[in-house]
Protein backbone atom coordinates (compact mmCIF):
# COMPACT_ATOMS: atom_id res chain seq x y z
CA UNK A 1 0.00 0.00 0.00
CA UNK A 2 1.06 3.91 -0.88
CA UNK A 3 2.19 5.75 2.24
CA UNK A 4 0.84 9.14 2.77
CA UNK A 5 3.59 11.74 3.10
CA UNK A 6 0.70 14.64 4.35
CA UNK A 7 -2.81 13.78 5.71
CA UNK A 8 -4.88 17.33 6.39
CA UNK A 9 -7.70 16.61 8.70
CA UNK A 10 -10.74 18.64 9.21
CA UNK A 11 -8.39 21.97 9.36
CA UNK A 12 -10.02 25.27 10.04
CA UNK A 13 -8.68 28.35 9.78
CA UNK A 14 -9.20 32.24 10.73
CA UNK A 15 -7.25 34.92 10.63
CA UNK A 16 -6.66 36.95 14.11
CA UNK A 17 -9.13 39.84 12.93
CA UNK A 18 -12.07 37.90 11.52
CA UNK A 19 -15.29 36.25 13.17
CA UNK A 20 -16.00 32.65 13.45
CA UNK A 21 -18.39 32.95 10.94
CA UNK A 22 -15.71 33.87 8.48
CA UNK A 23 -13.87 30.75 7.78
CA UNK A 24 -10.69 30.73 5.46
CA UNK A 25 -10.26 27.06 5.08
CA UNK A 26 -13.36 25.26 6.25
CA UNK A 27 -12.82 21.66 7.25
CA UNK A 28 -10.39 20.57 4.56
CA UNK A 29 -9.68 17.09 3.87
CA UNK A 30 -6.54 15.81 1.38
CA UNK A 31 -4.25 13.12 1.73
CA UNK A 32 -1.02 13.27 -0.51
CA UNK A 33 1.08 9.57 -1.05
CA UNK A 34 4.45 9.68 -1.61
CA UNK A 35 5.85 10.42 -4.63
CA UNK A 36 2.66 12.39 -5.32
CA UNK A 37 2.35 15.81 -6.73
CA UNK A 38 -1.61 17.16 -5.77
CA UNK A 39 -2.46 20.24 -7.71
CA UNK A 40 -4.59 22.83 -5.77
CA UNK A 41 -6.59 24.57 -8.27
CA UNK A 42 -9.24 27.60 -7.36
CA UNK A 43 -10.02 31.38 -7.88
CA UNK A 44 -8.02 33.89 -6.17
CA UNK A 45 -8.88 34.31 -2.76
CA UNK A 46 -10.33 30.75 -2.27
CA UNK A 47 -7.91 30.13 0.80
CA UNK A 48 -4.68 28.58 -0.93
CA UNK A 49 -1.94 30.25 -0.35
CA UNK A 50 -3.34 30.03 3.06
CA UNK A 51 -3.30 26.36 3.29
CA UNK A 52 0.30 26.10 2.42
CA UNK A 53 1.16 28.74 4.81
CA UNK A 54 -0.75 26.31 7.46
CA UNK A 55 1.33 23.39 5.76
CA UNK A 56 4.38 25.15 6.48
CA UNK A 57 4.26 26.01 9.38
CA UNK A 58 3.50 29.93 9.73
CA UNK A 59 0.31 29.46 10.95
CA UNK A 60 -1.74 27.90 13.81
CA UNK A 61 -4.60 26.46 12.44
CA UNK A 62 -8.01 27.42 14.10
CA UNK A 63 -9.19 23.67 14.37
CA UNK A 64 -7.95 20.02 12.90
CA UNK A 65 -4.12 18.85 12.17
CA UNK A 66 -1.68 18.32 9.94
CA UNK A 67 0.77 14.47 10.06
CA UNK A 68 3.33 14.50 7.80
CA UNK A 69 5.42 11.71 7.36
CA UNK A 70 3.21 10.30 10.10
CA UNK A 71 4.46 13.12 12.37
CA UNK A 72 1.41 15.47 13.71
CA UNK A 73 2.92 18.65 13.05
CA UNK A 74 -0.13 21.00 13.19
CA UNK A 75 -2.65 21.01 15.19
CA UNK A 76 -4.83 24.24 17.70
CA UNK A 77 -2.43 24.20 20.27
CA UNK A 78 1.28 23.17 19.44
CA UNK A 79 3.25 23.82 15.46
CA UNK A 80 6.43 22.08 14.74
CA UNK A 81 8.89 25.66 13.63
CA UNK A 82 8.38 25.78 9.89
CA UNK A 83 12.52 24.79 9.63
CA UNK A 84 12.27 21.92 11.55
CA UNK A 85 9.75 20.49 9.27
CA UNK A 86 11.74 19.72 6.05
CA UNK A 87 9.13 21.11 3.42
CA UNK A 88 10.59 23.09 0.65
CA UNK A 89 9.06 26.33 -0.61
CA UNK A 90 8.58 27.86 -4.21
CA UNK A 91 6.41 30.86 -4.82
CA UNK A 92 5.76 33.12 -7.74
CA UNK A 93 8.76 35.62 -7.65
CA UNK A 94 11.24 33.29 -7.08
CA UNK A 95 12.35 34.64 -3.65
CA UNK A 96 15.80 34.26 -4.60
CA UNK A 97 18.86 35.55 -2.31
CA UNK A 98 20.65 38.66 -4.78
CA UNK A 99 23.97 38.39 -3.35
CA UNK A 100 24.31 35.29 -3.44
CA UNK A 101 25.38 32.96 -6.44
CA UNK A 102 23.39 30.13 -8.13
CA UNK A 103 25.61 27.58 -6.05
CA UNK A 104 25.01 29.54 -3.11
CA UNK A 105 21.29 30.27 -3.01
CA UNK A 106 21.25 26.28 -3.71
CA UNK A 107 23.33 25.37 -0.91
CA UNK A 108 21.70 28.25 1.18
CA UNK A 109 19.67 25.48 3.38
CA UNK A 110 22.08 22.70 4.06
CA UNK A 111 23.53 22.56 7.28
CA UNK A 112 26.41 20.91 6.44
CA UNK A 113 27.99 22.75 3.75
CA UNK A 114 30.94 20.34 2.76
CA UNK A 115 27.51 17.50 1.93
CA UNK A 116 26.94 19.00 -1.37
CA UNK A 117 26.52 16.30 -3.69
CA UNK A 118 22.95 16.84 -3.40
CA UNK A 119 22.92 20.25 -4.49
CA UNK A 120 24.92 19.20 -7.52
CA UNK A 121 22.62 16.61 -8.54
CA UNK A 122 20.16 19.03 -8.21
CA UNK A 123 21.73 21.63 -9.88
CA UNK A 124 22.21 18.97 -12.78
CA UNK A 125 18.70 18.38 -13.12
CA UNK A 126 17.22 21.40 -13.41
CA UNK A 127 19.50 22.15 -16.30
CA UNK A 128 22.19 25.02 -13.99
CA UNK A 129 25.19 23.12 -14.63
CA UNK A 130 26.99 26.21 -16.75
CA UNK A 131 24.89 28.86 -14.19
CA UNK A 132 26.61 28.39 -11.06
CA UNK A 133 28.75 31.25 -10.76
CA UNK A 134 26.14 33.71 -11.96
CA UNK A 135 23.89 36.11 -9.76
CA UNK A 136 20.02 35.95 -9.67
CA UNK A 137 19.90 39.30 -12.00
CA UNK A 138 22.09 37.65 -14.47
CA UNK A 139 19.53 34.52 -14.94
CA UNK A 140 16.31 34.56 -17.24
CA UNK A 141 12.55 34.23 -15.24
CA UNK A 142 13.10 30.70 -16.16
CA UNK A 143 16.42 29.78 -14.66
CA UNK A 144 15.46 31.63 -11.51
CA UNK A 145 12.33 29.28 -11.13
CA UNK A 146 14.58 26.24 -11.66
CA UNK A 147 17.13 27.69 -8.89
CA UNK A 148 14.34 28.03 -6.32
CA UNK A 149 13.04 24.30 -7.07
CA UNK A 150 16.74 23.15 -6.92
CA UNK A 151 17.33 25.32 -3.42
CA UNK A 152 13.69 23.61 -1.97
CA UNK A 153 14.75 20.66 -2.88
CA UNK A 154 18.66 20.90 -1.68
CA UNK A 155 18.82 20.14 2.39
CA UNK A 156 17.23 16.55 1.62
CA UNK A 157 13.76 17.99 1.56
CA UNK A 158 11.17 15.38 0.35
CA UNK A 159 8.09 17.84 0.35
CA UNK A 160 7.53 20.77 -1.22
CA UNK A 161 5.04 23.61 -1.58
CA UNK A 162 4.59 25.49 -4.81
CA UNK A 163 2.46 28.87 -4.81
CA UNK A 164 1.53 29.39 -8.34
CA UNK A 165 5.44 28.90 -9.67
CA UNK A 166 4.78 29.45 -12.97
CA UNK A 167 3.14 32.46 -13.10
CA UNK A 168 5.76 35.09 -13.82
CA UNK A 169 7.08 33.25 -16.99
CA UNK A 170 6.36 33.46 -20.36
CA UNK A 171 3.95 30.79 -21.94
CA UNK A 172 6.93 28.76 -23.77
CA UNK A 173 9.13 28.86 -20.62
CA UNK A 174 6.25 27.61 -18.54
CA UNK A 175 4.90 24.60 -21.05
CA UNK A 176 8.73 23.31 -20.74
CA UNK A 177 9.14 24.06 -16.77
CA UNK A 178 6.11 22.63 -16.01
CA UNK A 179 6.28 19.37 -17.51
CA UNK A 180 9.69 18.74 -16.26
CA UNK A 181 8.53 19.14 -12.73
CA UNK A 182 7.35 16.05 -12.17
CA UNK A 183 10.59 14.12 -13.43
CA UNK A 184 12.18 16.68 -10.60
CA UNK A 185 10.37 15.34 -8.01
CA UNK A 186 10.30 11.99 -9.42
CA UNK A 187 13.96 11.69 -9.29
CA UNK A 188 14.12 13.24 -5.72
CA UNK A 189 11.54 11.04 -4.28
CA UNK A 190 9.72 14.25 -3.38
CA UNK A 191 6.09 14.50 -3.59
CA UNK A 192 4.33 18.11 -3.45
CA UNK A 193 1.53 20.19 -3.56
CA UNK A 194 1.28 22.91 -6.28
CA UNK A 195 -0.99 25.83 -6.24
CA UNK A 196 -2.38 26.81 -9.31
CA UNK A 197 -5.63 29.05 -10.45
CA UNK A 198 -5.09 27.74 -14.15
CA UNK A 199 -6.84 24.32 -14.58
CA UNK A 200 -4.83 23.60 -17.61
CA UNK A 201 -1.84 23.86 -15.33
CA UNK A 202 -3.08 21.63 -12.77
CA UNK A 203 -4.88 19.05 -14.92
CA UNK A 204 -1.49 18.52 -17.28
CA UNK A 205 1.08 17.70 -15.01
CA UNK A 206 -0.77 16.51 -11.45
CA UNK A 207 -2.33 12.89 -12.02
CA UNK A 208 -4.89 14.26 -8.34
CA UNK A 209 -6.70 17.83 -8.47
CA UNK A 210 -8.92 18.87 -5.52
CA UNK A 211 -10.55 21.72 -6.87
CA UNK A 212 -11.32 24.34 -4.18
CA UNK A 213 -13.40 27.83 -3.26
CA UNK A 214 -14.20 29.94 -0.60
CA UNK A 215 -12.29 28.05 1.68
CA UNK A 216 -13.30 24.56 0.80
CA UNK A 217 -12.66 21.47 -1.22
CA UNK A 218 -15.25 20.53 -3.32
CA UNK A 219 -14.19 17.60 -5.25
CA UNK A 220 -10.20 15.47 -5.20
CA UNK A 221 -10.00 13.07 -8.32
CA UNK A 222 -8.07 12.53 -11.06
CA UNK A 223 -8.12 15.25 -14.18
CA UNK A 224 -10.39 13.26 -16.68
CA UNK A 225 -12.75 12.14 -13.45
CA UNK A 226 -13.22 15.67 -13.01
CA UNK A 227 -14.06 16.28 -15.93
CA UNK A 228 -16.51 12.65 -16.51
CA UNK A 229 -18.39 13.46 -13.09
CA UNK A 230 -17.90 16.99 -11.65
CA UNK A 231 -19.90 16.85 -8.24
CA UNK A 232 -20.54 20.40 -7.89
CA UNK A 233 -21.84 22.77 -9.88
CA UNK A 234 -18.82 25.09 -9.29
CA UNK A 235 -16.42 22.44 -10.60
CA UNK A 236 -18.51 22.27 -13.44
CA UNK A 237 -17.87 25.47 -13.95
CA UNK A 238 -14.59 26.43 -13.13
CA UNK A 239 -13.05 23.34 -14.60
CA UNK A 240 -15.31 22.71 -17.63
CA UNK A 241 -16.02 26.20 -18.50
CA UNK A 242 -19.53 25.41 -18.78
CA UNK A 243 -22.54 27.52 -19.08
CA UNK A 244 -24.92 27.06 -15.60
CA UNK A 245 -28.22 27.86 -16.12
CA UNK A 246 -31.34 27.37 -14.30
CA UNK A 247 -34.04 24.84 -15.01
CA UNK A 248 -37.50 25.27 -14.35
CA UNK A 249 -40.35 22.49 -14.72
CA UNK A 250 -43.71 23.02 -16.10
CA UNK A 251 -45.88 20.05 -16.16
CA UNK A 252 -43.86 16.93 -17.28
CA UNK A 253 -40.65 19.01 -18.67
CA UNK A 254 -37.93 20.81 -17.79
CA UNK A 255 -36.95 23.91 -19.43
CA UNK A 256 -34.31 26.25 -19.37
CA UNK A 257 -33.50 29.42 -21.12
CA UNK A 258 -32.58 27.65 -24.18
CA UNK A 259 -35.83 25.87 -24.42
CA UNK A 260 -37.41 22.60 -23.60
CA UNK A 261 -35.41 19.96 -22.49
CA UNK A 262 -37.25 16.65 -23.31
CA UNK A 263 -34.79 13.57 -22.34
CA UNK A 264 -36.26 10.34 -20.76
CA UNK A 265 -32.96 9.95 -18.03
CA UNK A 266 -34.68 13.19 -16.76
CA UNK A 267 -38.04 11.65 -16.06
CA UNK A 268 -39.01 11.13 -12.15
CA UNK A 269 -36.61 13.85 -11.67
CA UNK A 270 -38.22 16.19 -9.26
CA UNK A 271 -35.51 18.46 -7.20
CA UNK A 272 -33.13 19.37 -9.79
CA UNK A 273 -32.77 22.66 -10.41
CA UNK A 274 -29.41 23.65 -13.01
CA UNK A 275 -28.48 22.13 -16.12
CA UNK A 276 -24.70 22.45 -17.06
CA UNK A 277 -23.58 22.54 -20.28
CA UNK A 278 -20.39 22.64 -22.49
CA UNK A 279 -20.32 26.07 -24.39
CA UNK A 280 -19.48 23.57 -27.69
CA UNK A 281 -22.94 22.30 -27.14
CA UNK A 282 -24.72 24.93 -27.89
CA UNK A 283 -26.06 25.41 -31.09
CA UNK A 284 -26.73 29.08 -32.46
CA UNK A 285 -28.14 30.68 -35.46
CA UNK A 286 -28.72 33.61 -36.90
CA UNK A 287 -32.80 34.44 -36.78
CA UNK A 288 -34.46 37.91 -36.63
CA UNK A 289 -36.83 36.92 -33.77
CA UNK A 290 -34.43 34.82 -32.26
CA UNK A 291 -34.54 35.19 -28.34
CA UNK A 292 -31.11 35.96 -27.73
CA UNK A 293 -28.53 38.51 -28.75
CA UNK A 294 -24.92 38.58 -28.87
CA UNK A 295 -22.94 40.63 -26.25
CA UNK A 296 -19.36 39.54 -27.39
CA UNK A 297 -17.12 37.99 -29.46
CA UNK A 298 -13.52 36.54 -28.50
CA UNK A 299 -11.35 35.22 -31.63
CA UNK A 300 -9.61 31.74 -29.67
CA UNK A 301 -7.67 30.62 -32.85
CA UNK A 302 -9.68 27.51 -33.42
CA UNK A 303 -13.08 29.07 -32.76
CA UNK A 304 -14.99 31.70 -31.72
CA UNK A 305 -16.51 32.20 -28.23
CA UNK A 306 -19.51 34.22 -28.10
CA UNK A 307 -21.35 35.40 -25.06
CA UNK A 308 -24.92 36.01 -25.03
CA UNK A 309 -28.31 37.38 -23.13
CA UNK A 310 -30.84 35.27 -23.10
CA UNK A 311 -34.25 35.86 -21.02
CA UNK A 312 -31.87 37.66 -17.97
CA UNK A 313 -29.01 34.98 -18.41
CA UNK A 314 -25.69 35.03 -19.71
CA UNK A 315 -24.45 32.13 -21.43
CA UNK A 316 -21.66 31.10 -23.82
CA UNK A 317 -21.43 29.48 -27.13
CA UNK A 318 -18.29 28.12 -29.27
CA UNK A 319 -18.91 27.73 -32.80
CA UNK A 320 -16.22 27.11 -35.53
CA UNK A 321 -14.45 29.82 -37.26
CA UNK A 322 -16.98 29.83 -40.79
CA UNK A 323 -19.91 30.58 -37.85
CA UNK A 324 -18.93 33.85 -37.76
CA UNK A 325 -22.06 36.06 -36.25
CA UNK A 326 -21.61 40.07 -35.15
CA UNK A 327 -22.30 41.80 -31.87
CA UNK A 328 -25.77 42.65 -31.72
CA UNK A 329 -27.10 39.68 -34.17
CA UNK A 330 -30.25 37.86 -33.01
CA UNK A 331 -29.84 34.44 -32.79
CA UNK A 332 -31.76 31.24 -31.95
CA UNK A 333 -30.58 28.74 -29.72
CA UNK A 334 -30.79 25.05 -28.87
CA UNK A 335 -28.79 22.43 -27.57
CA UNK A 336 -26.73 20.47 -30.36
CA UNK A 337 -27.49 16.91 -31.14
CA UNK A 338 -25.01 13.39 -29.94
CA UNK A 339 -23.98 15.89 -26.77
CA UNK A 340 -24.67 16.00 -23.32
CA UNK A 341 -25.11 17.84 -19.72
CA UNK A 342 -24.55 17.76 -16.09
CA UNK A 343 -27.79 18.40 -13.79
CA UNK A 344 -27.63 19.89 -10.31
CA UNK A 345 -28.37 18.92 -7.71
CA UNK A 346 -27.09 14.88 -8.27
CA UNK A 347 -24.37 15.69 -10.57
CA UNK A 348 -25.93 12.83 -13.34
CA UNK A 349 -24.69 13.22 -16.40
CA UNK A 350 -27.82 13.22 -19.23
CA UNK A 351 -26.77 12.17 -23.22
CA UNK A 352 -28.81 13.86 -25.89
N1 LIG B 1 -2.96 37.89 6.98
C1 LIG B 1 -4.24 37.94 6.64
N2 LIG B 1 -5.16 38.51 7.45
C2 LIG B 1 -6.47 38.54 7.14
N3 LIG B 1 -6.99 37.99 6.00
C3 LIG B 1 -6.13 37.42 5.14
C4 LIG B 1 -4.72 37.36 5.40
N4 LIG B 1 -4.13 36.70 4.36
C5 LIG B 1 -5.12 36.39 3.50
N5 LIG B 1 -6.32 36.81 3.96
C6 LIG B 1 -7.65 36.61 3.32
O1 LIG B 1 -7.84 35.22 3.22
C7 LIG B 1 -8.50 34.90 2.01
C8 LIG B 1 -7.70 33.83 1.27
O2 LIG B 1 -6.45 34.40 0.88
P1 LIG B 1 -5.34 33.55 0.15
O3 LIG B 1 -4.13 34.40 0.03
O4 LIG B 1 -5.20 32.25 0.86
O5 LIG B 1 -6.03 33.30 -1.28
P2 LIG B 1 -5.46 32.59 -2.60
O6 LIG B 1 -6.41 31.49 -2.93
O7 LIG B 1 -4.04 32.24 -2.40
O8 LIG B 1 -5.62 33.76 -3.68
P3 LIG B 1 -4.67 34.14 -4.95
O9 LIG B 1 -4.97 33.14 -6.03
O10 LIG B 1 -5.14 35.52 -5.31
O11 LIG B 1 -3.23 34.11 -4.49
C9 LIG B 1 -8.67 36.19 1.23
O12 LIG B 1 -9.98 36.64 1.43
C10 LIG B 1 -7.67 37.13 1.90
O13 LIG B 1 -8.11 38.46 1.84
MG1 LIG C 1 -2.22 32.88 -3.31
Amino acid sequence: MQKEALIIDDLHHKYDNQKISNWILNSINLKIDSGELLGLLGPSGCGKTTLLRLIAGFEYPSKGRIILNDREISNKSKILNPEKRKIGMVFQDYALFPHLTVLENAMFGLKDKKNKSRVDFLINIVGLENFINRYPHELSGGQKQRLAIARALAPGTDFILLDEPFCSLDMHVKLKLRSELPNILESCNASGLMVTHDPEEAMSICNKVAVMNEGKIHQIDSPTKLLENPKTIFVSSFILGNNILKLKKDENFYSCCIGEINNSSLEGEINIKFISISPKFIFIDRCNDGKALIISKEFMFEHFIYKLSIKGETLRVRTKLNKSFNIGDKCALSIAKDSFFFVYPGAKKIFI
